[in-house]
């Protein structure tokens, strides 16, 4: 079954790249977490006949590089791992033409890289679909798997509140850019000097107009009080290894732990996109506690980037 034809809203995807959350509409992304959904409870399949996805990641990974293999091996299709330390990459052959000759093998690139500007560079010369696989500036793919569990957990987005906890990171903008688009209230506590990104901020606060609001505090229960979904990631992100010392001393009090847990709504989720460091940004307790859907979490990017890769590559 094509993507488009019981989904209509994932119809214009087809052919075009994900590099931001803000690359599909309100619609569209609601969209994909409905045919993720199904996807999962096996309501619907997809055949996209033996395409391939070629995945160039200049960082570690474990969730993304897995969920991306399994996700394109459930579509028919098949993954091409293009490790820049073994491919031409590594050795400085220009993004132009590694994009452009790319484009001649595969259907799809998903790029996990540094800087947004190189994953827009390769974007920009290939001809098929390039996805953000996480950059500096932003993990969209995460974002669809969260909001795809938090879905799962309380079934209607809009009006819920997810509470960030901690670094005002990549993570922390695709929440914020993902969840303003689906209504979804968020709100990241951080300490002074650790914000997010302030045009990533403005860019929420206008995607979310009056239905939901962004908000950033400094104290961390007052980002917890009451919200459904409790998350956090590490506070020093792949890039920032040098930073990891003065980073633990600025999160201090930072901790997501049972405490900051039970100042949430009752029914609250905890979120980990992992790997995690525990006793640092999350507690052993909150992570392995009742509340906890981190695995759930980790699984769901299986099924969102399933879904992702159909509406992109349209069908078979
Ligand atoms: N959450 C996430 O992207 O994990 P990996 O770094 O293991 O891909
Ligand atoms: N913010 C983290 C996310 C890892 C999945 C990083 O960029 O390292």
């Amino acid at each position: 079954m094509a993507a488009s034809s019981g989904y209509p809203a994932l119809a214009e995807l087809k052919g075009r790249d994900f590099l931001s959350s803000t690359d599909t509409t309100a619609e569209q992304t609601s969209a994909l977490l409905q045919l993720a959904a199904d996807l999962k409870a096996g309501r619907t399949h997809i055949d996209l006949g033996g395409r391939s996805l070629g995945l160039i990641f200049s960082k570690a990974s474990t969730r993304t590089r897995v969920s991306f293999t399994v996700a394109m091996a459930r579509l028919g299709g098949q993954t091409i791992d293009l490790n820049p330390q073994v491919s031409q990459v590594g050795r400085g052959e220009p993004v132009a033409d590694t994009a452009r000759v790319l484009s001649r093998y595969v259907d799809a690139l998903a790029i996990r890289t540094f800087a947004q500007e190189e994953l827009a560079e390769y974007a920009h010369w290939a001809s098929i679909p390039v996805i953000n696989a996480l950059t500096d500036l932003e993990h969209p793919c995460q974002a669809l798997a969260d909001y795809l569990t938090l879905q799962e957990a309380f079934g209607e987005l809009g009006g819920l509140t997810l509470a960030y906890v901690g670094d005002g990171n990549n993570v922390a903008h695709s929440l914020m850019l993902c969840g303003a688009l689906l209504g979804v209230n968020v709100r990241v506590g951080c300490p002074q000097g650790y914000e997010p990104d302030a045009a990533v901020l403005e860019q929420s606060r206008q995607l979310a107009g009056n239905r939901c609001s962004i908000d950033v505090v400094h104290e961390p229960v007052a980002a917890v009080r009451g919200a459904h979904a409790l998350y956090t990631d590490v506070w020093a992100s792949m890039g920032q290894e040098d930073e990891k010392a003065a980073r633990e001393a600025a999160f201090s009090g930072w901790c997501l732990n049972e405490e900051l847990v039970a100042e949430a709504d009752p029914r609250a989720i905890v979120l980990h996109c992992l790997p995690a460091y525990r006793g640092l940004e999350i507690s052993s307790g909150a992570m392995e506690g009742s509340s906890s859907s981190i695995f759930d979490q980790a699984e769901n990017r299986l099924h969102a980037q399933q879904a992702l890769l159909a509406a992109l590559l349209g069908g078979a």
